[in-house]
């Protein structure tokens, strides 16, 4: 009966599994805060990414970590860069997954912000230029998928028009519409090496205590031709997951980062709770609260529990 009457049910096919993409062959680093996730180069992650087709899984999210950093992070997109290398890769090897792509500058620059820093202060419009050219590479490079997480404003227009007049029209863009300044973000930090090295992100990632301002971004994206829209984190932001479903239309995302990923290890690996429950309590809950997909690097080892259930 408790099947019949479920109201929330799981699937491989909803999750997203992000990965790590370093320059050089043969490297797989372990990230320490992040049991089980691993910056690779390129060819390590197709092989990676073969895995997460088979269990289900409908896409990556590939994140890249440049040879070296600039005032400007123009590795970002670079035809040669690791992430820009791992998708070639991955279209080589014929893998159906949607290769989806952060598109973002704070990995690839010196100073660790997600855009041009001028006097200081990161300036919005010139950013865009770079973004776009992002964008651009990793759809030359065989992208499904464009994922800006920068939350620079109009970027989701301007990155649109700029696919459209290289021809690249198929290519969707998943917007990180609602993204908060979150110290869950930590242990990503140590992964993609992305710690700003002064200040913090505030001035353009959103502030924990707003819920209406979430439903505005969204909206906002979607006008400007997001083809989904996503929030980050997910769990502290359960009701803004919700009211982000009610407000629009578009697929919704939620985004179970890096910190709640690693407090979950952290606890499991002591043994102070049931890491498969947890785990599989978390990602429900986040559906209930009404994402219609989740990206989680919990997405391998769920999608390998549900298919023992059967
Ligand atoms: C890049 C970006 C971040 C995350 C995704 N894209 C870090 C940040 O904004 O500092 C975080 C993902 C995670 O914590 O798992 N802007």
């Amino acid at each position: 009966m408790r099947e019949l009457a479920r109201e929330t049910r799981l699937s491989a096919g909803m999750m997203v599994y992000p990965m790590f993409v370093c320059p050089g062959k043969g490297v797989r680093e372990e990230v320490a805060s992040m049991p089980g996730v691993g910056r690779q180069s390129a060819e390590r992650v197709v092989e990676e990414a073969k895995e997460v087709e088979g269990l289900g899984i409908s896409g990556v999210l590939l994140f890249g970590l440049p040879e070296k950093k600039d005032e400007r992070g123009s590795e970002a997109w670079s035809a040669e860069g690791s992430v820009q290398r791992a998708i070639e890769g991955i279209r080589k090897a014929g893998l159906k997954l949607l290769v989806v792509t952060d598109v973002c500058l704070c990995e690839y620059t010196s100073h660790g912000h997600c855009g041009v820093v001028e006097g200081g202060e990161v300036q919005n419009d010139a950013t865009l230029e770079l973004l776009e050219e992002t964008a651009v590479s990793h759809a030359r490079a065989g992208a499904d998928v464009v994922a800006p997480s920068d939350m620079m404003d109009g970027r989701v227009g301007a990155i649109r028009r700029r696919l459209d007049e290289k021809g690249f029209t198929g290519v969707a863009i998943l917007s990180y519409a609602v993204k908060y300044c979150s110290a869950f973000y930590g242990p990503f930090r140590d992964a993609a090496d992305s710690a700003p090295q002064f200040g913090d992100r505030r001035g353009y990632q959103m502030d924990p205590a707003n819920a209406r301002e979430a439903k505005r971004e969204a909206e906002m994206d979607v006008e400007e031709g997001a083809d989904m829209v996503m929030v980050k984190p997910a769990l502290p932001y359960l009701d803004v997951v919700k009211r982000v479903r009610e407000a629009v239309d578009v697929p919704v995302g939620a985004y179970n980062v890096s910190g709640e990923y690693s407090m979950v290890k952290a606890a499991a690996g002591k043994g102070w709770i049931e890491e498969k429950r947890v785990v599989m309590e978390i990602l429900t809950g986040i559906r209930r609260a009404g994402a219609d997909f989740i990206v989680s690097y919990h997405a391998k080892d769920a999608a390998g529990w549900l298919k023992e259930q059967g």
